[in-house]
């Protein structure tokens, strides 16, 4: 045991080996198939009696989409793409002080109940603004005080977690030329003048706490297992509101789903999110967004249902929200993208955070979030937590609505835009 851990962190380390030159300027052909070798190795579950049998059989280097076939592969052997993700542009007038959050009002007047996914701008990967900071500030107020419970790389997924911090070398400096900077170690914080060392060997920090002081979303890397399910192997978890990391690491998609209790996940879910997950493919990103009604102001953690560190609580533990000031609405951002070399997928969450009362000020948005929460079937409510806030959150959109409809903000004039 202790060999193949040592040998796979050596392993992980040459990989990341990798991904450096290839940051800074393409790859030498002997490294690549190196990695190739490496990949496919570490890509199933890794033994040395595996390696050995499997290092002088392949020539494996990362193969066009095509010729890796990975459509027809098994489960948990994905082979090495050499497929690159587009360089982004520039985020049109990016100002670490002025760019505002991205208003997703993602509610519509009839709430349904699918995967709701759009195709990714690969230049939106990864969205920044004005809050910046305020995330940053309360992540390391959170790694201060919770530290290990809040992130994590399962040897499983430590190449994906190195490549992945190749995809930020790549993607932050170039999309936030304002707030980041490629160095010859890493990436600079132009801002916090903070300073990451991708490079070291081995890393001074875990790959995962370090994207989740680069960027304001949460991360998680889910890893394919040889039966084709695929389990939450690296993460960092930090602003989710309602569920915590260590209560899903090692859990499988279905599992996730089901001990967050997510309405209607095995009969209008499960086969077409499982089917999706083992199909994606690395040069099509997708994004989603869902919404919530918070009853505090905790973004990092709902304090309203209960403790973070109490097992037994939920919104069955949470007590009725007495003043519209404490309704908050909480909406995500999701992105999810296969990474090429080691095929982990990779989920992003973007969390939006608003007081209600600010939320309804925006023309057409009380009557649709009152149609949208009044048509929630009864076990989304339980999911919601509707009994928490339905007696004081929907007389105030009602008569919000109502007042906005008197100045001719009506159904008639919205347009639709999903997600606004
Ligand atoms: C956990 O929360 C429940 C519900 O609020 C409470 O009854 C219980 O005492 C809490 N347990 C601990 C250990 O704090």
């Amino acid at each position: 045991m202790g060999v193949t851990q040592s040998l796979y962190k050596n392993i992980s380390e040459r990989v990341y080996e990798f991904n450096k030159s290839s940051g800074n300027n393409g790859v030498p052909g002997i490294q690549l198939i190196l990695l190739g070798i490496i990949l496919s190795i570490l890509s199933s579950s890794l033994t040395l009696k595996y390696l050995h049998k499997q290092k002088f059989k392949s020539s494996i280097k990362p193969l066009p989409a095509k010729l890796a076939n990975n459509k027809e592969r098994r489960w948990g052997h994905w082979k090495p793409e050499a497929f690159k993700a587009p360089i982004p542009k520039p985020y049109p007038d990016w100002d670490f002080k002025t760019t505002r959050p991205i208003p997703y009002r993602a509610f519509k007047h009839k709430y349904f109940v699918n995967m709701g996914i759009r195709s990714m701008d690969w230049n939106e990967w990864i969205e920044l603004d004005n809050e910046w900071q305020k995330y940053h500030d309360l992540k390391l107020h959170r790694i201060a005080t919770k530290n290990e419970q809040l992130y994590g790389t399962e040897p499983e997924a430590r190449p994906a977690a190195l490549e992945l911090l190749n995809e930020f070398y790549q993607y932050l400096p170039n999309r936030y030329p304002k707030l980041f900077k490629q160095t010859t170690i890493g990436l600079d914080n132009l801002v916090t003048g903070e300073s990451f060392n991708f490079f070291d060997h081995p890393l001074q920090e875990d790959p995962m706490l370090m994207i989740a002081k680069l960027i304001q979303d949460d991360i998680a890397v889910m890893v394919e297992a040889e039966d084709g399910n695929y389990y939450l192997k690296a993460g960092a978890i930090m602003l989710a509101g309602f569920w915590r990391l260590k209560d899903k690491l090692h859990l499988c998609l279905s599992d996730i789903h089901t001990s967050g209790d997510v309405p209607k996940y095995s009969t209008h879910l499960k086969a077409g999110m499982e089917k999706f997950f083992q199909r994606q493919t690395c040069d099509k990103p997708v994004v989603r967004n869902n919404y919530f009604i918070q009853t505090d102001n905790n973004l990092a953690w709902s304090d309203s249902i209960g403790d973070e560190s109490n097992d037994s609580i939920g919104w069955y533990t949470a007590p009725k929200v007495k003043n519209i000031e404490n309704c908050y609405f909480r909406s995500e951002r999701q992105s999810v993208r296969r990474l090429p070399i080691s095929g982990a997928m990779i989920f992003t969450v973007r969390t939006y955070f608003l007081p209600v009362e600010e939320l309804c000020k925006e023309p057409f948005v009380p009557r649709r979030l009152f149609d949208g929460i009044n048509s929630w079937d009864e076990d989304v409510k339980e999911y919601k937590g509707y009994e928490a806030f339905k007696d004081i959150l929907m007389p105030y959109l009602e008569k919000k609505a109502k007042e906005q409809e008197a100045q001719g903000y009506t159904i008639e004039n919205e347009k639709n835009c999903y997600p606004y």
